[in-house]
């Protein structure tokens, strides 16, 4: 029998860098990408284009496993995500986006008919999973796993830094009041709550340039 295709997980909040760094060690080591995130915030929007009630489990299943969601890869570029038919690249950042893709991500069967979307990623050679609990629950038997952290005050300056470039006016404050609400629901949720899985190697990366992280994960793999 062939060995398994090799997956390496990235899982940790938002603002943790995981994004940044799986796509730059996805490109490294010539493997896909899967940003889990997107697929959630895609359902989210989806839902939201829809006008379904945010509170009806059954009607966001439904959209779950009808929402066509596409990454469109120019090389050196970032993916456009196409949402049934639509370029939704920039809509899919908004806080709003963010939001509705948590409020969603709670409810298990969302999260189940999601389940064998986020699997097909895995090909030939390889696949970076980026997401919350790629680890623990899409890839458990990934060989490769990472978890990565920030203080809640840098994934704000982060996030901050980010919207600013893209002309976008928020306070750093509200950024922070977000994040600490969205990790809260993240990680309290009965189904795959955020938490690393226990194979997981944990990095903080308050204080450390992309650079240097995505050699950190890239060692892992090379071990
Ligand atoms: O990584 P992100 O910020 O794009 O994720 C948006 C939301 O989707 C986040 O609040 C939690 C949810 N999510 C999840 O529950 N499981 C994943 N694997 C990825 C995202």
């Amino acid at each position: 029998m062939s060995d398994p295709v090799p997956v390496l997980t990235i899982d940790g909040p938002s603002g943790s860098g995981k994004g940044t760094v799986s796509r730059l060690v996805a490109r490294r080591l010539g493997w896909h990408y899967l940003d889990s995130g997107a697929l959630y915030r895609a359902v989210g929007l989806a839902a939201g284009w829809a006008g379904l009630d945010l509170s009806d489990p059954s009607a966001l299943v439904r959209c779950a496993f009808d929402t066509e969601v596409r990454f469109d890869e120019t090389a050196g570029e970032e993916p456009r995500v196409i949402v049934n038919g639509v370029d939704a690249t920039d809509e899919l950042r908004t806080e709003t986006a963010g939001a509705a893709a948590s409020a969603i991500a709670a409810i298990p069967e969302v999260r189940a008919a999601l389940r064998d979307r986020q699997r097909a990623f895995r090909r030939p050679p390889g696949l970076v999973a980026d997401g919350r609990d790629m680890g623990t629950v899409i890839f458990p038997d990934a060989p490769y796993k990472v978890f990565l952290t920030a203080s809640p005050e840098e994934r704000a300056q982060r996030r901050y830094k980010q919207l600013k470039e893209k002309g976008v006016s928020v306070t750093l404050d509200s950024l922070l009041r977000e994040i600490l609400a969205r990790d809260a629901r993240d990680a309290s949720r009965t189904v795959a709550p955020l938490r690393p899985a226990p194979d997981a190697i944990c990095i903080d990366t308050t204080g450390l340039a992309v650079e240097a992280v995505v050699e950190r994960v890239l060692a892992l793999v090379a071990r």
